[in-house]
């Protein structure tokens, strides 16, 4: 197998036989015409597949070392996909630190259709396996969570998911592939906000999943074309074309946001820095093994202060700019308890450690020296 960047590149980017062009073209077209009546050629119709979009999920499916990938409007559109595989009666064990759109699909959409939602925190294996009831079909689990860092054992999950007879899915849109591949861990299936690195430039919204079994893709695949949430050309195009730097964006990143986690955790004006890469984070060792070596470019730290002077620091950054949503080549801050975590019901919020004192960095392409003296000026708002 070709290496992790050279596939970025290659694969899915064969040049277009036509006319030569490197670039594939983008392809615009809804329908396609038929070799004859009710005879069907690759594609018929852009809803059940798309030249664009199958070029993006071939490029990810390869990344992801799944067998196939499947492209959405949205990570959410995702999220909602994977639920829809569960029937009246059935149980999802969720981590507790996961994105705050999750909690809302599961609590609020997913559970109208009489499928129970129990959240539990994943890095905890004793919790997460007391979390499970005999009619558990569906584990949700981020690897780093979201926004409290915690790193779970995708291996071990995957054991605990198949010895109660669930599938363990993980949203990987914090780690990304160049960092951990869940699937090789022994996940079934991977999800993304594509919007965030895959895209990387805060142009495009977009989400996937990527899956190793083939009878698995194709219940994903019929639930997709029969609800219809597909990945438009145009955010298939960027999408693909974010993949070809993914892997050098997201290690200058990672690089980037270590840095910043070792200056913060020496600063008295920080109560404490939750990053993987930290030594004392408690989940630094499985990290370790489990992230490559790298530990993301996210992270949290707590304000020496309460909700406004956090609210002071998150809105006194320049670089920085204060936005929800992560992972491309502009830094972002965001405050999680008013912001990205604020659809949580409180009282989750408050049981799940996700203070009022939190900030949420999304460490960009920029200088880390740049950054580092923007952090400082808004420390001292
Ligand atoms: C970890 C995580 N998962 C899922 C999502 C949802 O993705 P989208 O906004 O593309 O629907 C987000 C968005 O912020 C996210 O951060």
């Amino acid at each position: 197998m070709m290496e992790f960047r050279t596939r970025a590149i290659h694969i899915g980017n064969e040049r277009d036989p036509q006319t030569g062009a490197v670039v594939p073209p983008i392809y615009l077209s809804t329908t396609f015409v038929q070799p004859g009546a009710g005879q069907w050629g690759e594609y018929d119709y852009s809803r059940s597949g798309n030249p664009t979009r199958r070029a993006f999920e071939t490029t990810l499916a390869s990344l992801e070392e799944g067998t196939g990938a499947l492209a959405f409007a949205s990570g959410m559109a995702a999220t909602h996909c994977v639920t829809m595989l569960l029937r009246a009666g059935d149980h999802i064990v969720a981590g507790s630190d996961i994105y705050g759109g999750t909690y809302r699909l599961l609590h609020k959409i997913v559970s109208r259709s009489g499928i129970d939602v129990s959240l539990a925190p994943s890095h905890d294996l004793t919790q997460l396996s007391g979390a499970f009831r005999p009619n558990t079909r569906l584990v949700w689990i981020e690897s780093p969570g979201n926004p409290l860092m915690s790193i779970t054992d995708i291996a071990a999950c995957a054991e605990l998911a198949h010895r109660n007879g669930a599938l363990l899915a993980v949203d990987s849109t914090f780690a990304t592939p160049v960092v951990t591949r869940p699937l090789q861990l022994g996940a079934d299936i991977v999800m993304h906000s594509v919007t965030k690195y895959l895209a990387g430039h805060s142009d495009a919204l977009g989400g996937a999943i990527v899956v190793r079994d083939r009878k698995l893709y194709d219940d994903l695949y019929f639930i997709q074309n029969a609800t219809g949430a597909v990945l438009g050309p145009f955010e298939s195009f960027l999408a693909s074309r974010g993949l070809k730097t993914l892997e050098l964006r997201v290690r200058e990143q990672c690089t980037t946001a270590q840095r910043l986690a070792d200056w913060l955790q020496n600063d008295s004006r920080v109560r404490q820095v939750l990053y993987p890469g930290l030594p004392q984070h408690p989940g630094h060792e499985i990290a370790k093994r489990q992230m490559d070596g790298r530990f993301g470019a996210m992270l949290t730290f707590e304000v020496a202060g309460d909700f406004e002077k956090t609210k002071r620091v998150a809105e006194a950054t320049k670089l920085f700019q204060l936005a929800v949503s992560l992972g491309a080549v502009e830094s972002l801050i965001e405050q999680p308890a008013s912001m990205s975590h604020a659809s949580y019901d409180p009282k989750d919020r408050a049981a799940h450690g996700i203070s009022d004192g939190l900030i949420r960095l999304s460490v960009g392409l920029e200088a880390f020296e740049d950054l580092r003296d923007d952090l400082d000026q808004a420390l001292n708002a």
